[in-house]
């Protein structure tokens, strides 16, 4: 896990010359508590889909920029650089961050990286792809990505919340995605999208370590077993730490082991962001 780099960080004028300057393209407010941007892309800037990169603002008045980590919501093709994001009214970084408008300037940092990618993965059937809040965010970038739906059958994007509004992209992974030139095909074959509700009505009620449990996502989605299989089911985990946990843990009693780049698995975890 990549904890380290969880937390904003302040650095001086000096060092932030060697992150790139890039220009806000868009905006959008999903809620008063959750927003995404998009961004330049400088032509040098490679990454594989579901990795994270440092993305912040210049210091006010000469003073210190701020970073944190970001997962790329955009697929590695996309021609610009897209984020999902919490507001935190006192956040160091996201305080400022909400306010940016087109035009504006990004840090964006040289060396994206992370874990969440299919090459961490050994090969599998199906890709279970698990967010709570703006962990959703590294599933933008897999699940637009047609290598994920040539490795796997079938593809599900699992988004648990505490309120419905909170379900950004729902347009995405309901409408949008089916239009898609590069993946809309094979997303309406493949791509299932598996929200739940936490703490208010909605069609699907239960924190997603629940409906593992009790079978339920299983049956949903017509899967005969009603648990993982380590021989055929891969996971992504990505969102609050409780959850990270919990499911994690769920996993290996069902016999899957933890991957990295350097040692595939059956599966892979990082922590959603804050600040
Ligand atoms: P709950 O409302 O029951 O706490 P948060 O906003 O705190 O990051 O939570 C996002 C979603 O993740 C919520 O639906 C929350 O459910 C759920 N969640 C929190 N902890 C866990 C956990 N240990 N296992 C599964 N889901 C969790």
């Amino acid at each position: 896990m990549t904890a380290a780099t969880t937390a904003p960080v302040l650095i001086s004028p000096e060092q932030a010359g060697s992150n790139q300057i890039e220009t806000v393209l868009w905006v959008k407010h999903w809620t008063p508590f959750l927003f995404s941007f998009g961004i330049t892309r400088p032509a040098s800037f490679r990454f594989r889909s579901g990795e994270f990169v440092m993305i912040g603002l210049p210091g006010e008045g000469g003073g210190k920029s701020i970073l944190r980590a970001y997962s790329v919501a955009s697929p590695s093709f996309a021609e610009e650089l897209e984020f999902y994001s919490i507001k935190v009214a006192e956040g160091p970084l996201t305080s400022r961050l909400q306010k940016i408008k087109p035009g504006d300037q990004v840090l964006l940092g040289k060396k994206p990286t992370g874990t969440l990618v299919l090459d961490a993965l050994t090969p599998g059937k199906r890709l279970f792809l698990i967010g709570t809040g703006t962990g959703l965010a590294p599933w933008l970038s897999v699940a637009r990505d047609p290598d994920a739906y040539s490795a796997y059958e079938k593809i599900v994007v699992c988004h648990g919340v505490r309120e419905v509004a909170e379900l950004a992209y729902r347009d995405l992974f309901t409408k949008d995605i089916f239009d898609d030139p590069l993946v809309g095909d094979q997303a309406r074959d493949q791509l299932v999208y598996y929200p739940s509700v936490t703490r208010e009505a909605f069609e699907r009620q239960g924190r997603i370590t629940t409906l593992i449990e009790n079978g339920q996502i299983f049956r949903d989605l017509g899967i005969e077993a009603s648990q993982f299989d380590a021989r055929y089911d891969r996971v992504m985990l990505c969102g609050s730490m409780a959850m990270i946990k919990d499911t994690a843990a769920l996993l290996e009693t069902h016999g899957m082991k933890e991957g990295s780049n350097a040692e595939p698995g059956d599966f892979v975890l990082e922590r959603a962001f804050v600040g």
